[in-house]
């Protein structure tokens, strides 16, 4: 078991380089099969998610070959089985898109029924509604989803909530159904139209992606493509909120600042200066941060992926602000650890009402989910003295080199992994 162990109370300056799209290469990969000519992308964050994946990917069969940290290609044509062993979707739920690319290719697949998550329960009836929709009869038999059809036949299908997951995976499974296939209330997350863009590379008929009705034009086949995922918003938002809390000026590359403009709008709000450039932002703070109030929504809105990390800053601010978590049931657990360091937080359901306070105090915390891990890791940053993140798995999910980005940057902080480490560190650092 590792742990972040971290001297707070340094403002980030410098610049840091943001890596690829996580949720967008999750479902890129799982596309990648869908051709039996071999695809190269690029871009790809070197995260545990995606390694996760990338065994799955092997173990029904396909090809893939590092070619380094960042680019992988992938052959499908040797795909053996469509059922993918219950290992992968236990470590990562977005295994399940390999039903969508699966059905799509081979009219068949087998993927065990994901089960809740430390954020909530996540059902996944809306991807089954869309496959039934597309003429799969869809079975779940010892605990796995089990869709199959003679022939996948393009259809109208509504979404009766806005799902990243239910649109990608029905817009793959489409994408090589009999005809038209219209998603309405689609999800309009930049990653969505990632997809969309990568399977048109490979030959697919997409047009809409990025608004709320896709429209998906079967095709027979798709073939071998090069392409390159889109830098990650979740990432780059974690940093420019990591200046929020600490104060600095950080530059953060490798973005699309359109995608950030929610999170740079938060910012603006509470006190922030925020520069767009063409393809990087600079954040700087100076002085206290001012209150604001919050609700995620669906992309274009506030992203619940960036919740824990915009609480952490506004626990810090003058005055009461209040966050309000609209897109899942459970996702305030790590408030108690913020408690812990001094925050003044209360959760009513799905509501943080916070009273700001001066500063966090170090203290040892656990991360309970990968972004509030990723938050708490801000708040200790910010906080005087040191503090300890424990179960930083979850950070590695979805992070690359998150210290030593955060290093270059001037915080500090280490990756331990014994408790001799982390007396050591204290020793160390005072
Ligand atoms: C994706 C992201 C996750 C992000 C979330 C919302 C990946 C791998 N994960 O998750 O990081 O927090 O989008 O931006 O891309 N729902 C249903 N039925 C369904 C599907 C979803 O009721 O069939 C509900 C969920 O419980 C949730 C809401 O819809 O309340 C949105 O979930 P969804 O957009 O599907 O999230 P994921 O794709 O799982």
């Amino acid at each position: 078991m590792e742990q972040y162990v971290i001297k707070g109370g340094n403002p980030l300056n410098g610049t840091v380089e943001i890596g690829g799209a996580k949720n967008a290469a999750l479902a890129i990969l799982a596309a990648a099969i869908m051709t039996d000519e071999t695809v190269l992308i690029e871009n790809l964050p070197d995260v545990r998610d995606i390694n996760v994946l990338l065994e799955a990917i092997q173990g029904i069969g396909a090809i893939v070959e590092r070619v380094n940290r960042s680019t992988v290609r992938i052959n499908g044509s040797t795909i053996s089985d469509v059922s993918v062993d219950y290992e992968y979707i236990r470590k990562i739920r977005a295994s399940y898109y390999l039903l969508g690319a699966l059905l799509g290719k081979y009219k068949k697949a087998e993927v065990p029924l994901p089960g809740g998550c430390n954020i909530g329960s996540r059902p996944i009836d809306q991807h089954l509604k869309g496959f039934k929709a597309l003429g799969a009869s869809v079975d779940i038999l010892h605990g796995s989803i089990s869709a199959r059809a003679e022939a996948l036949k393009g259809s109208e299908i509504y979404l009766d909530v806005v799902s990243v997951g239910a649109t990608i995976n029905i817009m793959m499974a489409a994408a090589m159904a009999d005809g038209l296939t219209l998603i309405e209330n689609a999800a309009k997350e930049p990653h969505v139209v990632d997809v969309a863009n990568f399977l048109n590379s490979m030959g697919a008929n997409i047009k809409g992606a990025g608004t709320d009705t896709i429209r998906i034009n079967g095709v027979k086949k798709l073939h071998k493509t090069e392409y390159s995922i889109i830098p990650d918003q979740i990432e780059a938002g974690t940093f420019m909120m990591a200046v929020a809390a600490t104060g600095g000026s950080v530059t953060v590359h490798n973005v699309i600042p359109k995608h950030l403009e929610a999170i740079s709008a938060k910012l603006l709000e509470i006190g922030c200066q925020v520069e767009e450039m063409d393809d990087a932002v600079r954040v700087e703070r100076h002085g206290r941060l001012k209150k604001t109030n919050v609700k995620t929504l669906p992309y274009p809105g506030f992203p619940t992926d960036m919740q824990p990390q915009i609480t952490v800053a506004l626990a810090l601010a003058e005055g009461n602000s209040i966050v309000t978590e609209s897109i899942f049931e459970n996702r305030f657990k790590y408030a108690d650890e913020l408690v812990r360091m001094g925050a003044s937080i209360k959760i009513k359901s799905n509501t943080a009402v916070i009273d700001g306070v001066e500063k966090y105090m170090g203290a040892r915390v656990s991360a309970p989910d990968l972004r509030a891990g990723a938050a708490l890791v801000i708040a200790g940053l910010a906080a005087e003295g040191i503090t300890v993140v424990d179960d930083i798995e979850y950070i590695q999910r979805g992070y690359e080199n998150f210290e030593g980005k955060l290093r270059s940057l001037g915080a500090i902080i280490e990756r331990v992994s014994s408790e001799k480490e982390i007396q050591k560190f204290r020793m160390r650092v005072g």
